[in-house]
């Protein structure tokens, strides 16, 4: 039996039905087994998709026009910080730096880039990718699970090192619809459970939360029809927002039929 698999069955037989989340959270981020955890590829040619960075240079070129932009706009300070949440194998990362560097060296000598990646086998591919921007202190990777706080302290949390900069952008690329999420029908809240060797969904009354969240957004469903609730997602993102200064700027884009990658 495949091992992800039976970690998740031990859970189920321990914890009794899991909520959605938490299955979704160990199907992509455990520690060993999980999707973004795995050394195979899972990104641009070689992978199973692609994000903007995977197909071209000119995603990270536009950007770092615009971070540019934003640091005059906070009156060009000495130091500022761009923090990249779930920066994956780290090609925006390198083209903000590389087209900073040759473009806009005013701006490039205040950067400091800061990485946020809870997978300990994409850290490696960014130590890899960013080796000469590490290496110089323009870069750095965060300690993992400094922003991730999953149900069951996915990630063994260390202190991060405080800014000296006031100044900050966060930037998030397909990211926070990458996060867990809970699925509500009009049968309730969707739990995990584990019959005869099978994964079936069972229902639970949805938690206060669950129901605010629906209220807010005015969806109720009807038969047939299900909602993903984002709650840890909301989360993540209000706390990307606890900065003193600066821009949160977040991408997300739709899926596309063909895409030729040059990566
Ligand atoms: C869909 S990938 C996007 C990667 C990259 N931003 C891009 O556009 O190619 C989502 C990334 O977020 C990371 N991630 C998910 N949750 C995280 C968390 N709580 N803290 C840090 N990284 C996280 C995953 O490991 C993965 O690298």
């Amino acid at each position: 039996m495949n091992e992800l698999r039976r970690k998740i069955e031990g859970e189920i037989l321990e914890r009794g039905p899991i909520p959605f989340s938490r299955y979704m959270e160990i199907c992509l981020y455990d520690l060993e087994l999980g999707y973004y955890s795995r050394k195979a590829a899972q990104f641009g040619k070689a992978g199973d998709f692609y994000t903007s960075s995977d197909v071209h240079a000119v995603f990270g070129r536009l950007l770092a026009r615009q971070f540019e932009e934003m640091w005059r706009m906070l009156g060009s300070p000495v130091q500022i910080v761009i923090r990249e949440l779930g920066p994956g194998r780290g090609l925006f990362a390198q083209d903000v730096l590389d087209w900073s560097e040759k473009k806009f060296p005013d701006f490039f000598r205040a950067l400091r880039y800061d990485l946020v990646e809870q997978s300990v086998a994409l850290r490696a591919r960014l130590e890899e990718t960013l080796k000469r921007q590490i290496e110089s202190g323009k870069a750095v990777i965060e300690p993992s699970g400094a922003k991730a706080q999953y149900s069951r302290g996915l990630i063994g949390a260390t202190e991060v090192a405080p800014f000296q900069s006031v100044h900050t952008i966060v930037f998030a690329n397909e990211f926070f619809d990458a996060m867990p999420v809970e699925i509500v029908s009009h049968r309730g809240s969707l739990r995990i459970d584990s019959r005869n060797g099978r994964f079936v969904e069972t229902w639970a009354s949805p938690s206060a939360e669950e129901l605010e969240f629906l209220d807010r957004y005015s969806i109720h469903p009807e038969e047939e029809e299900r909602v993903e609730v984002t709650l840890l997602a909301q989360r993540e993102m209000l706390s990307a927002c606890e900065i003193e200064r600066g821009f949160v700027v977040v991408t997300a884009f739709g899926e596309r039929e063909s895409v030729r990658s040059s990566r």
